[in-house]
This record gives structure tokens, C-alpha cells and sequence, in this order.
């Protein structure tokens, strides 16, 4: 049986004060079945990837609430791995229809993180943190720049080659009406801009942002892909302590490796096959890391780039970062290019796309492989 995405959707990504995270969840359900062609009498499941529910909406128990509003045949249920539940609920709905769970499985993601300050949203994204990282005060800008000046020590990178990766990702997003920053920006803006955790400055961050995703995946039985039909080859997480103080290095992220290493197998591909990609850029030192730890470059090389597409909806950085529902918005992203349908940004190449989601510095991390039929 093939694991098939029949429908797509993704909302405006930023800050939208005038929305709520149901508002947010309701449209990216209701867009993603429309999208399909199914009516929520044909969905047997609905899988909710959220972080922040509890803590800055005061509303859980997403999973039945989501069943009961959009009205779905079957139940609900929601997903948490920090920055990956996104991620997490795909791989959800690949395995209730691999197990014969489901048939048709409608995947959301969503977050409203702009209601509160930035100290409550700041303090409630360090619950992906380990509980020593928390009593050092640090926050995920400090940790990640932990990493970046390991990196820039060992492999001589300097501040201007993160800069680039910002370029490059506010560049993508001015073409994606959909980001929260659809404008381009300077390497000399980026590396002047305020310094937020040294040597990360405030280009080098994903913002705090609202918006959801969501995705119809469905189990096929016949040979024949429709036109529209985007097929996940494989769906693979790996997971590793939440502290880097745990970790053997802070120079790779070892759970992208691992599960990038089984998807690589499950699908029957390698890297040089692959033509796009969405990866996990919450920090530029993160594109770079998963470049290398993707096996799209040799190990402190990522920071030189590489000639594929990455991260064409602006990635984090620039399309933006509401956490439950970037995994989702990876795999809407691509189905949008592997269906020849990413208007002004479509992909030249496009036949197979790979999304990379990541929760926390590395605790885990979450490979999909996606072929298009066109
Ligand atoms: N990239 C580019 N521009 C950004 C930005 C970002 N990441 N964040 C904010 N801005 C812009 C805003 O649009 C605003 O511009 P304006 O003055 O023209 O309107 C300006 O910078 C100030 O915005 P503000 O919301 O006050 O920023 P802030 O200082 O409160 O927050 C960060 C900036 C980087 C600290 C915050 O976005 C952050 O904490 N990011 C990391 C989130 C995170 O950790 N996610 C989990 C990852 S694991």
C-alpha cells in the first residue's frame, strides 16, 4: 500500500492578532479537505501537532476539540515534540494507515505563540529544554549559539556565512505571500542588526509567529498515481537526550542523522537523488548543521552551501516559525513544488523533496521523503 498526500493547505504565517489558535486550525483543516476533495465523512482521524496549547491559548485537548469542529467521521488526537510536532503528526498518520488504523487521515499543525510576552513565550518554549539548561537562565538563541561558536571555532566560519543563509531564506520568503516576512534583507542589514545571543543576531533567528498547516494523507492501494498525488516514500524520527551538556558533540545533530540514515534506506534513495528540500532553520548555524548532518556535505563544509534548493517557502527565518505547525508546513511546502504548483517560486527540478523537523536542540528530529507523479 502507498501512503499518498491527497490534499494540502497552509495558512498566513506571522503575527495575526486577530486570529485564534482554533480560527488558525479550523481554516488549515477545512483548506487542506478542500484542497483533497474529501468531506470530513470520509476522515477516519485527526492528528494535532501542538506545542503551546496549554500555555498561551489556556486550551488543550486539541485532538477531540478538532474531531468535533470540523465535524470529521472519526476521532481526534493531539501530538507533542516540541518544535517537531509538527513532524511527529505526519509520522502519526503514516502509521495509523500503515497499522490499518485509518485510511484517511486528516494532519494538523498549529501554534498561536504572539498573545503573550516574549518572556512567558520564551519560558514556556524551554520545556523542550533538559532541566539544567533551564536553571542556567539560558533560552533556545543561547543554546543554538553555543553551537554556532563551537562550529565557527573548529571550522573557521565567521558571522558573514551565517549571514548568508538569511539572505538566501528572506530572499525565498519575498516570493511566498503566505511568510511573515516577505522582504528581502542585506548580508550588511543581518550583520549589524541588534545581537540577541552572540555571535546570533536577530537576522539569525526564526521570529515568534501564529499560523497552522494541514495535510490529507490517505492509503492507496493502486498502482497508478493520480497527477495531484504526492507519495511519502518514507517517514522516520529518531530521538536524543535534551541537553547539550548530554551530547558527545554540539557540532551535529545525531537524531537527524539517524533518522535521515533509515529514511534514505526506507525510501531507496541517497541525498544526490533528492531536488528540494525544506529543513529545519530555526537558527542559521541549523540550516547549516542539517546540511551536513543530512549528508548534503561533507562535515564543516554546510556553511559554504550547496547548489539544491533549500528552504524555497523562506524556512523558518523568513516564511516563519509557529512551532506545531512548521513539520506540516515543510510537507505542504513541497507537495506545492512536487505538484508543479509553487507559482512564482516552483523548484526547476522538483521530483523528490525531503522535509527535516526538528524539536528542541536535537531531542528530536523527524525525515519525510516525498516523490511527486508529474
Ligand atoms: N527575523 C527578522 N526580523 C524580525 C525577527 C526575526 N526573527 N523577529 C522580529 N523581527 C522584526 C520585527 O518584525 C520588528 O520589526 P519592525 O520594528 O520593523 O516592526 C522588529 O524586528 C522587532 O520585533 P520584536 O517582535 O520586538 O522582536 P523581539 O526583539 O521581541 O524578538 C527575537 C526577536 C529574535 C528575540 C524573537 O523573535 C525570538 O525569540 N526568536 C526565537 C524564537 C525561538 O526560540 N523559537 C524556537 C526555536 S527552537
Amino acid at each position: 500500500m502507498k501512503v499518498i498526500i491527497a490534499g494540502s493547505y497552509q495558512t498566513r504565517f506571522g503575527e495575526l492578532w486577530e486570529r485564534s489558535l482554533l480560527s488558525l486550525l479550523m481554516e488549515a483543516g477545512q483548506g487542506a479537505m478542500k484542497d483533497a476533495g474529501v468531506q470530513a465523512s470520509e476522515i477516519d482521524l485527526v492528528v494535532v501537532g501542538n506545542k503551546l496549547g496549554g500555555r498561551i491559548s489556556e486550551q488543550d485537548h486539541l485532538g477531540a476539540l478538532m474531531a468535533d469542529k470540523l465535524r470529521v467521521k472519526g476521532r481526534g488526537i493531539r501530538v507533542e515534540a516540541a518544535c517537531a510536532s509538527g513532524g511527529i503528526a505526519v509520522h502519526q498518520a503514516v502509521q495509523a494507515i500503515k497499522t490499518g488504523e485509518a485510511e484517511t487521515v486528516l494532519v494538523l499543525g498549529g501554534e498561536k505563540m504572539t498573545d503573550k510576552n516574549n518572556g512567558v513565550v520564551g519560558a514556556a518554549l524551554m520545556g523542550a529544554a533538559s532541566e539544567e539548561e533551564r536553571r542556567t537562565g539560558l533560552s533556545f538563541v543561547g543554546l543554538y549559539a553555543l553551537m554556532a561558536r563551537a562550529y565557527m571555532e573548529k571550522f573557521g566560519a565567521r558571522r558573514r556565512d551565517l549571514a548568508k543563509v538569511a539572505v538566501k531564506n528572506h530572499k525565498q520568503a519575498s516570493l511566498n505571500p503566505k511568510a511573515q516576512f516577505p522582504r528581502e534583507i542585506t548580508e550588511e542589514m543581518a550583520l549589524k542588526a541588534i545581537m540577541v545571543a552572540e555571535p546570533l543576531g536577530l537576522f539569525d533567528c526564526s521570529p515568534i509567529s501564529d499560523g497552522a498547516a494541514g495535510l490529507v494523507v490517505r492509503g492507496v492501494k493502486t498502482k497508478k498515481a493520480g497527477k495531484r498525488e504526492v507519495e511519502i516514500l518514507a517517514s522516520e524520527i529518531a530521538t536524543d537526550s535534551l541537553g547539550l551538556n548530554e551530547r558527545e558533540s554540539l557540532l551535529e545533530i545525531k537524531a537527524t542523522k539517524e533518522a535521515a540514515g533509515r529514511a534514505y534506506v526506507s525510501a531507496g534513495v541517497g541525498p544526490e537523488e533528492i531536488d528540494i528540500m525544506e529543513v529545519h532553520d530555526c537558527f542559521t548555524i541549523a540550516e547549516i548543521l542539517a546540511l551536513e548532518d543530512l549528508g548534503f556535505c561533507k562535515k564543516g563544509e554546510g556553511f559554504k552551501g550547496i547548489d539544491k534548493p533549500v528552504n524555497l517557502s523562506g524556512g523558518l527565518k523568513a516564511c516563519g516559525h509557529p512551532v506545531g505547525a512548521t513539520g506540516v508546513k515543510q510537507m505542504v511546502e513541497l507537495t506545492h513544488h512536487l505538484r508543479r504548483e509553487a507559482g512564482e517560486r516552483q523548484a526547476d527540478k522538483a521530483d523528490m523533496g525531503l522535509a527535516h523537523n526538528v524539536g528542541g536542540t536535537g531531542g528530536t528530529a523527524v525525515v519525510h521523503i516525498l516523490k511527486g507523479s508529474i
